[in-house]
């Protein structure tokens, strides 16, 4: 079985010809730590922590791919900063792999042809 086959049966909506098994691995981490419960993605979500349907893109990812996705899977595994009077995100303890699956995750989502959701990067 494909990646794509067992999640997108049907429609076009999304740019699943795109799915890799990265992505959907990247996918499970991200309901697995249930990072939807500070922030949102695609506007849906906790309104705690950043939109990040569009993280890979703020991280540069339009220029320069590859290193976006060391950016967010460096930045992710530096929390939580510590830094006072900011909001914190915790450690996941996630392996390099699981780093990769999420940066992977989070440039499929960025590629989504959401025709400018949400209108505000912040989300
Ligand atoms: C308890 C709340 C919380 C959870 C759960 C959480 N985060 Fe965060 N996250 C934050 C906060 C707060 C920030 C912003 C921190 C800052 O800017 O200093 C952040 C920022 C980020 C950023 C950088 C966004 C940017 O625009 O700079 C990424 C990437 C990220 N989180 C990924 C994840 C992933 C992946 C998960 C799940 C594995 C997750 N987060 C779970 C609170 C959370």
């Amino acid at each position: 079985m494909t990646a794509q086959s067992h999640i997108y049966a049907v429609g076009k909506s999304t740019n699943a010809d795109k799915l890799t098994e990265a992505v959907v691995r990247g996918k499970r981490l991200w309901e697995k730590h249930a990072c939807v419960n500070c922030h949102t993605i695609l506007g849906e979500g906790a309104y705690f922590a950043p939109e990040l349907g569009n993280v890979f893109f703020r991280f540069g990812g339009r220029e320069d791919p590859a290193g976006a996705k060391e950016a967010i899977k460096a930045w992710i595994a530096s929390q939580p900063t510590g830094i006072e009077g900011r909001r914190q995100m915790p450690n996941f303890h996630l392996t390099d792999a699981e780093l990769a699956d999420l940066a992977e995750f989070f440039e499929w989502v960025a590629k989504i042809d959401t025709q400018g959701w949400p209108p505000k990067d912040s989300g």
